[in-house]
């Protein structure tokens, strides 16, 4: 049981350094020389966010319960020692303290669910500026209809329901556990969630919805990640796009955007560096696509495409200019 700060038992100084020093400070001391040495990338960090996990507290109060010598009781010390064990076995972060920090949310994220990654937070900026331009030339009042396809633990669909409150938002999944997890995260959203494959949208949502935003699975085929925490801990329905250069689920999302949208409609999908040449060029042949654009990540890299749905049905003459 996580006990807070101030329950902490200062009499297991006295009992505890008879045996072991359970000091915060040595205990920190010696998870980041474990997690060094098991080539965890950020030792210190993770060892901070687990201690301060296990005692229920700020890293900010951790710090300052290392300076000021407190002594964690046997309990929070053994658990403390467990999770660290399991960081350095390569268990996600996140799954260890069953949430995922998210632009402005934790998530509830855990096995058999893709741990939302920082460059979508910027995927969900660029909707979001989207839906604020759009807004200006709809109605007083408009209500935009956003759908976020493959949407794991729900980041998507849970950042734009917060941060555009006016918006009603729908998220598809096909995985009955991620499905799971992101009920926890959408419901009190007030997201409506649909498991069900994205590829096979029932003909009542057809051009129904302004927005659909998504991050699918777009890894190539044998292309196997490196990091352990990947390769072993999100779902491969997470991370294999399908097809030599990991398109098809890529494509796939823009067939059903272009189902969905109503005309004047916008979608936006995250993909890999190396995949946005063709996806732009998937969507300026395409006769029933304008504005065509390519967002960076905030490294600079091309890490996402969006298009408009035409206003009117695609005519000949765009696909055989004068
Ligand atoms: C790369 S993960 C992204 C999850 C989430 N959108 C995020 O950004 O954190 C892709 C998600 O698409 C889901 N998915 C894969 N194939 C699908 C399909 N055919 N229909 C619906 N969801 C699918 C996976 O289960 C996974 O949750």
């Amino acid at each position: 049981m996580v006990q807070h700060d101030s329950e902490v038992d200062h009499s297991a100084q006295v009992d505890n350094n008879s045996e072991m020093d359970n000091s915060a400070e040595v205990l920190l001391r010696d998870a980041i020389q474990r997690l060094s040495a098991a080539g965890v990338p950020s030792p210190r960090v993770d060892a901070e966010v687990l201690a301060a996990h296990v005692l229920d507290v700020s890293r900010g109060r951790l710090a300052a319960m290392a300076i000021a010598g407190r002594v964690l009781t046997a309990a929070q010390a053994a658990r403390f020692t467990e999770l660290v064990g399991e960081r350095a076995d390569r268990v996600p972060l996140q799954h260890l303290t069953g949430r995922a920090p998210f632009r402005h949310l934790q998530l509830r994220v855990g096995p058999g669910v893709f741990i939302p990654r920082p460059e979508t937070e910027q995927v969900v900026q660029v909707a979001l500026d989207q839906l604020s331009s759009m807004a200006q030339s709809r109605p007083a009042g408009w209500r935009p209809r956003v759908v976020d396809l493959g949407t794991g633990s729900g980041a998507l669909a849970a950042a734009i329901a917060a941060e555009h409150p006016q918006a009603e938002v729908h998220a598809v999944e096909l995985s009955a556990a991620a499905a799971a997890w992101a009920e926890l995260n959408l419901a009190p959203l007030g997201v409506t969630l649909h498991q069900r494959d994205l590829r096979e949208v029932p003909p009542e949502w057809e051009a129904s919805f302004d927005v659909v935003v998504s991050n699918p699975p777009y890894i190539p085929e044998g292309m196997v990640p490196r990091e352990e925490e990947v390769r072993v801990h999100d779902p491969e329905l997470a991370l294999y796009g399908g097809g030599a250069h990991g398109l098809a689920m890529p494509f796939a999302v823009i067939e059903t955007a272009k189902r969905l949208l109503v005309p004047g409609g916008w979608f936006i999908l995250e993909h890999a560096e190396v995949q946005a040449p063709a996806l732009a060029a998937r969507c300026r042949t395409d006769a029933a696509l304008s504005a065509v654009a390519t967002h960076q990540d905030l490294t600079g890299r091309d890490r996402a495409t969006s298009a408009t749905l035409d206003e009117e049905p695609a005519s000949p003459m765009k696909e055989w200019p004068a």
